[in-house]
C-alpha cells in the first residue's frame, strides 16, 4: 500500500471513530441497527451508538496494532490460584463453571458474528455492570473473558474500567499497573504501552492504571469517548470486555454504554430487586443489546443445572422485550 493510500486508509479510520480532521469530509452517520434477543443466563454460587464526539482528544495518532503487540509487556497469572479461586481457567474447560459461560458468551459472539437476526455495530465491544456495587461484575468479566479467550478464533481486551473499585487485576493475582487512567491522563502515553498481554495466549489486559481523584470525570470525559472508539478502530477483530463501574451508582456506565455493543448487566440472585433492575435497564435502553446475567443463584434457583434461562431484554428499534417475571429476582 501506497504512502497515500496508508494515509486515506487512516483518514477514514479517525473519521469511522469520531476523530475530526481539518480540512477532511466527515462521512454520513450510520445509524444503529435493530435488536435482537438478548437471554438472560444464570451462573451459580462458585461453581446505538452514541454520537461521534465532538472534538479529538489531542493525542497522537495510534500504532498499528501488529505494532502495539510486540511493544506490549507481557506477565504471567497464576492459573492454578486462579482456578482455586473459582475463577474459569484453560485447564478446566469442562468445569461446571466453564460450561456455564458457553452458554452466556454464545449468543454475544453470535452478535460478534453477525449470526443474529439483525446487526450489531460495533458488537465486539461489549461492557460488563450492574445495578448495584458488588454483584459481581469483575467476576463476570474475567469468566467471560477467560472463556472467550480460550476459544480459537477470538482474541481478547479485558479492561478493567471501574476505575474507583479497580478489581481486574488483584482478581487475577496481578499487581496494579499503568493503564487506562493514565493514557486518559498523558496523551503522549501510547494505549499499546500500558497493555499487558498474558500467559493466556489470546487475552490482554488494560489495567484501571494510577489511582486520580478525577477518575469519575475522566471516565465520563470525551478523552474516554475518543479512547474507546480508538481501540474499537484499532483493535476490531478483538472482543473488548469493560469491567465497568455500576449503573445506579455514579453515571460514568451510562455514559460509556452509549459506545458499547453490547451491554452485560450481572444481577444478584435473591438480592437486586425487580425495581432496582427496571431503573438500571433504563439507563442503558440506548445500546443496541442489552443482556442479563444471574449470579450467585443457588442451583435450586435454575432447575439443579447450575445455569437457566430467566427473561431477557433487547432494546433499541425493533427490540423485542422478554418477560419480566422471573423467582430469582425479587419484586
Ligand atoms: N458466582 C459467584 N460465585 C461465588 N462468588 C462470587 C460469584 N460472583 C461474585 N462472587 C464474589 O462476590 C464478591 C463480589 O464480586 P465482584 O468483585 O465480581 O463484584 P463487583 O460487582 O465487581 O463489585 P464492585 O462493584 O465492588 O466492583 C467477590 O468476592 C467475588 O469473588
Ligand atoms: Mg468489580
Amino acid at each position: 500500500m501506497s504512502l497515500i493510500e496508508q494515509a486515506a486508509k487512516r483518514l477514514e479510520q479517525l473519521q469511522k471513530a469520531g476523530v475530526e480532521v481539518p480540512g477532511a469530509e466527515k462521512p454520513a452517520a450510520s445509524h444503529g441497527p435493530s435488536t435482537p434477543d438478548a437471554a438472560m443466563r444464570a451462573v451459580d454460587e462458585r461453581g446505538g451508538q452514541g454520537p461521534a464526539p465532538a472534538r479529538a482528544a489531542a493525542r497522537p495518532a495510534p500504532a498499528s496494532a501488529e505494532r502495539s503487540a510486540a511493544r506490549s509487556k507481557r506477565t504471567v497469572i497464576d492459573l492454578q490460584r486462579l482456578s482455586g479461586s473459582g475463577f474459569v481457567t484453560p485447564d478446566d474447560a469442562t468445569s461446571q463453571l466453564a460450561s456455564e459461560y458457553r452458554l452466556i458468551k454464545r449468543p454475544l459472539l453470535d452478535n460478534v458474528a453477525g449470526r443474529s437476526a439483525a446487526p450489531v455495530a460495533k458488537a465486539n465491544m461489549i461492557m460488563v455492570t450492574s445495578a448495584m456495587p458488588g454483584e459481581g461484575k469483575t467476576f463476570t468479566s474475567i469468566n467471560l473473558a477467560m472463556s472467550i479467550a480460550l476459544e480459537l478464533d477470538h482474541t481478547v481486551l479485558l479492561v478493567d474500567a471501574d476505575v474507583t473499585r479497580p478489581n481486574v487485576m488483584a482478581s487475577l493475582g496481578l499487581p496494579e499497573s499503568k493503564g487506562l487512567m493514565d493514557v486518559l491522563l498523558n496523551p503522549k502515553l501510547d494505549l499499546s504501552e500500558v497493555l499487558l498481554r498474558t500467559n493466556v495466549e489470546k487475552l490482554t489486559l488494560l489495567p484501571a492504571g494510577s489511582g486520580d481523584t478525577r477518575a469519575t470525570e475522566l471516565l465520563a470525559s470525551e478523552s474516554m469517548v475518543n479512547l474507546v472508539n480508538e481501540i474499537a478502530t484499532r483493535y476490531k477483530d478483538r472482543i473488548v470486555i469493560f469491567d465497568a463501574p455500576p449503573l445506579l451508582a455514579t453515571t460514568e456506565s451510562r455514559v460509556l454504554a452509549k459506545h458499547m455493543g453490547q451491554v452485560v448487566v450481572v444481577v444478584e440472585a435473591d438480592r437486586t430487586t425487580q425495581g432496582t433492575l427496571t431503573d438500571a435497564l433504563d439507563t442503558v435502553k440506548a445500546c443496541p443489546v442489552v443482556a442479563t446475567v444471574l449470579n450467585k443463584a443457588s442451583r435450586s434457583d435454575v432447575g439443579g443445572y447450575g445455569y437457566g434461562y430467566g427473561y431477557g431484554y433487547g432494546y433499541g428499534s425493533g427490540a423485542r422485550s422478554g418477560s419480566r417475571k422471573s423467582k430469582k429476582v425479587k419484586g
